[in-house]
């Protein structure tokens, strides 16, 4: 297993560009499913993440391939309609293979994902939906075994905004018969770029970034030619890159207007943020000031950006109360950054950080995707060397990190782990 080892203290200075974003790039391979025409697709970053799902869709007997110009997936005909345990065990997003297999073939077998290290992640909502429009569903040896003759249009209420589940049951509804709609969705700009890929394949989908979805199903959806939207967590995990080490940053290709909350908390951080066509600046001068974070659904503050901004509060001036309001075990990182001299506690899904002046650096470890990435940037910002093991929690969502930051100017390398 390798480990990013850094030697922090530098200002990181320069231009960096963010890549197409994984969590849109993962639904909308899999969307490749809905139809037996070629599928072709740019931007895709170049994540492990990414790679997964295309072992996946070749699995499942897609035919898959990865030029310069980019990706396409020809899912004319399929050697088998399930998705492995070990597969969806690797990566969650897996899940959403079974809507679009029941879709177009009337049944499938996907691994149920299980829980992971931030939370217990139910899919609960994703089979109720999928049972409101006429699938049968059940759940046997961890697999679910779905099957429907013809999906219907059915009107779904979410408990919970979920990307997930929003995602898979419009998949699902733009072939079933008649209209569906789905209320209280998620309005990530994710799920709008998913929208917009279905679209481009014939789907007919209204209201998409709203909290009411409608999807008049059609017979079939034909192949598209698409390119994934910027990453906004990558491009924020920039953006606080910046902001924790003094430095100055141009985001390119980071789009402010799916980072509102994320500007208006940096800048209330005491960072200066100049937005153009084309990307985005961040400016830091002097020490940040202390601010409270709250973790919502979209359009408020990401809980995919919760564990990166801890990093800089941790030696912001004052004291920051950060509530993760979306997983109930996304706190981690907590106990990693206490061992590099932080001051947090937390108090259930609640944690209080109080800035000190400086992080020394240590040895951590990292537990997922999120929290790996924090360290990384409370070890830029360290006295001393901090080595982050298990980076392969990294490299799921980050493509290169360590070559974009040392052309930032830090003092990161990757080292093989024996
Ligand atoms: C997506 O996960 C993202 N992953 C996550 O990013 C992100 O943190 C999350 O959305 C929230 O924004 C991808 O898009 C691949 P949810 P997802 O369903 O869809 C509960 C990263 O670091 N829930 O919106 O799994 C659930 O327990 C990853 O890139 C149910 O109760 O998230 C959670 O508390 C981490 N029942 C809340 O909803 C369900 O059926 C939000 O989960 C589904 C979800």
């Amino acid at each position: 297993m390798d480990k990013i080892v850094i030697r922090g203290g530098r200002r990181l200075r320069g231009e960096v560009a963010v890549e197409g974003a994984k969590n849109a790039a993962l639904p909308i391979l899999l969307a490749s499913l809905l139809t037996a025409d070629r599928c072709v697709f740019h931007n895709l970053p170049h994540v492990v993440d990414v790679g997964t799902t295309l072992k996946l869709l070749a699995d499942l007997g897609a035919r898959v391939e990865d030029d310069a110009s980019g990706v396409s997936v020809h899912a004319e005909r399929l050697a088998r309609l399930e998705a492995q345990y070990d597969l969806v065990k690797t990566m969650r997003a897996s899940f959403l293979a079974l809507g679009p297999l029941l879709a177009r073939f009337g049944r499938a077998r996907v691994s149920t994902p299980g829980g992971c290290a931030i939370g217990s992640r139910p899919v609960d909502l994703h089979l109720e939906g999928l049972q409101k429009m006429g699938a049968r569903c059940r759940i046997v040896h961890g697999y679910v075994e779905a099957e429907a003759e013809r999906l219907q249009g059915a009107r779904i209420y979410l408990d919970v905004p979920s990307v997930g589940a929003t995602e898979h049951l419009m998949m699902v509804a733009t072939l079933a018969e008649g209209t569906t709609t789905i209320e209280h969705a998620a309005r990530e700009p994710e799920v709008v770029d998913l929208a917009h890929a279905l679209t481009a394949m014939g789907a007919r989908i209204t209201g998409a970034g709203e909290d009411m979805i409608t999807i008049e199903g059609v017979p079939a959806l034909h192949g598209l030619d698409f390119s994934i939207l910027p990453d906004r967590i990558e491009a924020g995990t920039f953006m606080i890159a910046a902001a924790i080490t003094n430095g100055d940053i141009y985001v390119r290709g980071a789009r402010a207007e799916h980072l509102h909350a994320v500007i208006l908390k940096l800048r209330e951080a005491g960072v200066e943020i100049k937005e153009d066509a084309d990307g985005i600046r961040v400016i830091a001068n002097g020490r940040l000031s202390s601010v409270d974070i709250r973790t919502m659904p979209y359009p408020g503050f990401p809980t995919d950006l919760q564990a990166q901004m801890m990093a800089a509060m941790s030696l912001a001036d004052g004291r920051s109360v950060i509530s993760e309001t979306i997983f109930e075990n996304r706190f981690m990182h907590v106990l990693e950054l206490n061992r590099m001299g932080a001051d947090i506690k937390v108090e259930g899904n609640t944690a209080i950080v109080r800035g000190v002046a400086m992080l020394s650096g240590a040895p951590v470890m990292a537990t997922d995707l999120r929290a790996s990435v924090c360290l990384v940037l409370a070890g830029l910002a360290a006295e001393g060397v901090t080595e982050v093991a298990r980076v392969y929690h990294l490299d799921r969502g980050y493509a290169h990190i360590e070559d974009k930051l040392s052309a930032l100017g830090a003092d990161v390398r990757r080292v093989q782990e024996r």
